[in-house]
């Protein structure tokens, strides 16, 4: 992996001070004394029983539906949904994955509702904390369903992944006799999807789970995979504090959308406290270039960039004949590695902070690392700015405020 800020515009004397904070934030982090850094050390001190089960567990649900339907929302959905899209796993996997339980939006949960009418399914609720409004109706709705059709066997194919003790999901788990993983205590929904929030789904959709496992602790052993982060996290800071309070993430595949959407979590939740924090945009290139390509070059000054680019990303598809010069002959990867030099160019004429965290592949390995390396950065450039990276208090003033107004219309309707 190698990353890149020579191009945002921050000089030696500018980045080392912050980068002496990040590498002491960094060392807090590691030494696993903070409270909820059990993602810290988790790639490394794996539960072999357990990484066993899991996919011992994905074997038979394979062996026997087609369609796989996971619940969650936020943490408890997108690392899984990430690494799925980006390696277009679900494409060759016989078990079909649906994600669902992340909106409040009946059409879409009907539309899930019809698929177990018509197909062999098994269901999967992802709640930490088993209080989560959207994933709790999508699971009594659709488990309704399920039992519907499966009867007194529904049970048998209902999974969850929750808290191992508390919670009325832990509860309901253990009277209905679900076969159920528990999410470590000391991981919080966006750092977990190393665990087994994120790795279950992943082995049911097809994806080899200790590869990715091997590439996250490729950093997590490397010092100077950990500096790179800390390095990252210190150039975020320091272009914050220049004015730039907007973060793009781009990349130029767009299998990795869902990857940006996780980034978008991971930091905004980690870092959006107190009044401060860089807001995370998401840009997939070519396709918003032809838009939001016109603010980054000539808008106002407030956002910097990082990239995230893979020197082989794609499959070898031969532009033809027909195509004329100068395109005919080169592979469509060819044509987007000149894109994006044209683009890095451009955009540094504009002015625009640019970091790059690139890697040679895509591949679960390489996935793995850059899951690793965000979930460092993030903790440490919140720690940067002085909140504290693992709680989500905003999150939950709106999930107060909801259930406030659920309780009130249950009370008009029940009166
Ligand atoms: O990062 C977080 O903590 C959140 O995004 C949660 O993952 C999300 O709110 C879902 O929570 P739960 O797993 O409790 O349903």
């Amino acid at each position: 992996m190698n990353v890149d800020i020579s191009r945002s515009g921050l000089s030696e004397e500018q980045i080392q001070p912050m980068l002496l904070k990040a590498e002491e934030a960094l060392g807090v982090i590691l030494s696993g004394t903070v409270e909820m850094t059990g993602w810290v050390s988790a790639p490394i001190l794996r539960n072999h029983d357990e990484l066993d089960r899991i996919i011992k567990t994905a074997a038979e649900i394979q062996s026997r539906c087609e369609v796989f339907i996971v619940l969650g929302i936020g943490g408890s959905s997108l690392g899984a949904r990430a690494v799925l899209e980006a390696v277009y796993a679900r494409k060759e996997n016989p078990v079909q994955l649906i994600f669902a339980g992340d909106s409040l939006d009946a059409c879409a949960i009907n539309r899930v509702k019809e698929q177990i009418q018509k197909k062999e399914c098994c269901l999967c609720v992802v709640s930490k904390s088993g209080t989560t409004m959207e994933t709790l109706i999508a699971f009594s709705i659709l488990k309704e369903a399920m039992e519907k059709k499966y009867g007194d066997a529904a049970a048998g194919r209902i999974y969850a992944v929750t808290d191992g003790s508390h919670g009325s999901l832990r509860e309901e788990t253990q009277r209905e006799g679900y076969v159920s993983f528990e999410i470590p205590k000391d991981v919080g929904g966006r750092y977990s999807v190393l665990t087994e929030v994120g790795l279950f789904p992943l082995a049911v959709g097809g994806v080899d789970v200790r590869q990715i496992l091997d590439g996250a602790e490729s950093i997590a052993v490397d010092a100077e995979g950990c500096h790179d982060a800390a390095q990252y996290a210190a150039a975020r800071v320091c272009l914050y504090d220049a004015g730039k309070h907007i973060e793009c993430f781009e990349s130029f595949d767009p299998a990795m959308e869902t990857f940006g959407k996780w980034l978008q979590q991971l930091f905004g939740e980690s870092e959006g406290k107190d009044g401060k924090g860089i807001f995370p945009a998401v840009l997939t290139f070519t396709r918003d270039l032809h838009s939001m390509g016109q603010f980054l070059q000539e808008g106002a000054p407030i956002l910097f960039e990082t990239m995230i680019l893979f020197d082989k990303a794609g499959d070898e598809v031969e532009t033809p004949a027909t195509a004329g010069a100068p395109l005919a002959g080169l592979t469509v990867d060819q044509v987007n590695n000149c894109v994006t030099r044209g683009v890095i160019s451009a955009h540094a004429q504009a002015g625009i902070p640019l970091i790059s965290v690139s890697q040679p592949t895509k591949d679960l390995f390489s996935l793995g690392q850059l899951i690793y390396f965000f979930e460092l950065a993030s903790s440490i450039s919140a720690t940067l700015l002085g909140v504290d990276p693992f709680n989500q208090p905003g999150v939950e003033r709106y999930k107060q405020e909801a259930w406030e107004e659920i309780n009130q219309l249950w009370n008009t309707k029940n009166k």
